[in-house]
């Protein structure tokens, strides 16, 4: 795992809004390009509105005209692994290949890395829709 992207995640984490769940979350993506976006889950009181980190680091990604992740991170506290939602495997699976590392964190440092297929195997993709 590349330190750089867990720092930036750790940092991205303590800036996330989830007022309502309690649940910090950060995520950073090491892009094609070399650069690093990061993200952290935003709720809302109207809950389903909310954003996951994840979301928000594909977006900054996208907005720079990066559009492959080479590298991803996601931080979160407690016991259990902060692996990505059902939803952020789908999003990480546009961008991503196969092969491509996610490092699920916890503030102490790394505790497991998956790579997109073992998260979402079989999955559906843009070659689908060719
Ligand atoms: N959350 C993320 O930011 N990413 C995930 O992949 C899992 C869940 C956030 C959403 C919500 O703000 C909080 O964690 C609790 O579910």
């Amino acid at each position: 795992m590349d330190q750089r992207l867990f720092t930036a995640a750790r940092a991205a984490m303590e800036r996330a809004y989830a007022p309502y769940s309690k649940f910090l979350v950060g995520a950073a993506i090491l892009a094609e390009n070399g650069q690093i976006y990061s993200g952290c889950n935003v709720e809302n009181a109207a809950y389903p509105v909310g954003t996951c980190a994840e979301a928000g680091a594909i977006a900054a990604m996208v907005r720079d005209g990066a559009l492959q992740i080479r590298e991803i991170v996601v931080i979160g506290r407690g016991d259990g692994l902060c692996t990505p939602c059902g939803g952020c495997r789908q999003r990480i699976r546009e961008f991503a290949a196969p092969e491509t590392k996610v490092h699920v964190c916890g503030p102490e440092g790394l505790r497991q890395t998956f790579t997109r297929e073992e998260l979402l195997p079989a999955s559906f993709g843009p070659e689908n829709l060719a």
